[in-house]
């Protein structure tokens, strides 16, 4: 390690899992993937690139990009009889439930062909998954509106095209998608690439030591990321956003979140590791920013946000518990901007996160590897004898 920091690459060897992805520092708020800090490629790269970067171990030369984007414009379509799959949901399901059916079922399409001792059958999956998110999520979101499905357009970046199948119809020519939009889903998808070994990222890893096949195991850590407490906060601070109404009621919210016997927790604030400012939520606040402007949005929810963030800062129940902005806190506010509805966030986070779920999966499988099992301390009852039924009382 250079620069500014050092870290003991030894406390790495005695972690739990060992991963060479993604290193996190909680208590300076460091973020690096395969060394890079999350700052510099959410200033400097694209998501591909990082896709890349987390997949291979480097980044790629401007031939290696140009090759890998070439292959996922390749994997971009879905099977067309997957489009069953929807129709077996009601219209107003939640879409994380489609997309946990209909990517698990992508098991079915693909699974009889799959070695997973292979490289190359792994590498393909991968590349199958990050092709494909983006196409099943906007399927997911036309399916709740009752409209057409589209194709993707392989002429266009992955963060266009992904807009394109999310507000295009076919009964109108492609409408030129806005630049500032492109580049601010980019970053939000930057953003949520990898974060170590979190609890869907675990849960694809636990699947994965079975020798699941990998759309089952990224299926998996898509219900994992569902919860409130994980990937479902960007829709949940949102949500708290539009009950808190105004800059009045903060403090009433601060009260509930503060009190031991209200379940309310400030959502968007807190994380297992961070114990100070989440780099993420750093670049997700100066994005919103830089996109609102941009667009001209002057959104009472940002102040709302900011106001928010600046009393819970300065109260001593959450500087005494080290409890600061995470990456889900500002990062509804602009998928709204961008004309995301709050239904599809945790889908975004999803999509962005396949990248890091599927690398690990990699990870773990490029090398021997036994059966996740972790082990429990019973507390339950001490051995005893069977009382028949006429015995009890
Ligand atoms: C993600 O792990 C990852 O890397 C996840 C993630 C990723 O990229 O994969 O970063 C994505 O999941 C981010 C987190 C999104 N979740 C939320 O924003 C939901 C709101 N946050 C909380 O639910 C909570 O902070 C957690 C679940 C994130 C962490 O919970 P912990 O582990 O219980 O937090 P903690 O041990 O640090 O809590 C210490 C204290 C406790 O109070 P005391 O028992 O000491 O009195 O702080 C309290 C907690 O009750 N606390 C909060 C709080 N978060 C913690 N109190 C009010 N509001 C909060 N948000």
């Amino acid at each position: 390690a250079t620069n500014h920091f050092t870290f003991d690459p030894g406390f790495m060897s005695t972690a739990a899992c060992e991963s060479k992805i993604t290193y996190i520092d909680g208590d300076k708020g460091i973020l690096l993937h395969r060394g890079y800090p999350i700052e510099q490629l959410a200033q400097h790269s694209d998501y591909l690139e990082v896709c890349y970067l987390l997949l291979n171990g480097e980044l790629p030369s401007a031939r290696e990009k140009a090759q890998f984007v070439d292959i996922i414009k390749n994997h971009t379509m879905v099977h067309e009889q997957l489009k069953s799959f929807f129709n077996g949901f009601r219209r107003d399901a939640h879409p994380m439930a489609v997309m946990c059916g209909v990517v698990g079922a992508l098991s079915a399409f693909y699974h009889d062909s799959l070695d997973i001792t292979k490289p190359r059958h792994r590498e393909v999956s991968a590349m199958r998954l990050i092709a494909k998110m983006p196409t099943i999520a906007a399927m997911a979101y036309k399916y709740s509106l009752g409209e057409p499905m589209m194709y993707p357009r392989n002429n266009l970046s992955y963060a266009e095209n992904f807009l394109h199948m999310m507000f295009g119809s076919p009964c109108e020519p492609d409408k030129p998608i806005n630049p500032v939009l492109a580049r601010a889903i980019d970053r939000i998808f930057i953003l949520h690439a990898d974060h170590e070994q979190n609890a869907s990222t675990s849960t694809v890893r636990l699947a994965g030591s079975s020798g699941a096949n990998p759309f089952a195991c990224i299926a998996a850590g898509i219900a994992a990321l569902w919860g409130p407490a994980h990937g479902g906060a960007n829709e949940a601070v949102l949500n708290m956003l539009e009950e808190i109404g105004s800059v009045e009621h903060i403090e009433r919210f601060i009260a509930k979140a503060k009190d031991p016997n209200d379940p309310f927790r400030l959502m968007g604030f807190g994380h297992r590791v961070y114990k100070s400012f989440d780099p993420r939520a750093q670049v997700m606040k100066r994005t919103c920013d830089a996109v609102l402007t941009e667009l001209g949005i002057d959104d009472p929810q940002l102040e709302l946000a900011v106001r928010l963030e600046e009393i819970a800062l300065a109260d001593p129940y959450f500087k005494e518990r080290n409890l600061y902005p995470n990456v889900d806190f500002y990062s509804g506010i602009i998928l709204k901007a961008i004309g995301i509805p709050t239904s599809m966030f945790t889908v975004i986070f999803a999509l962005a996160r396949t990248v890091g779920w599927i690398s690990h999966w990699q990870e773990m499988l490029s090398a021997p590897y036994k059966i996740g099992r972790p082990r429990q301390l019973y507390t339950g009852s001490a051995l005893r004898d069977f009382v028949p039924l006429e015995r009890r009382n």
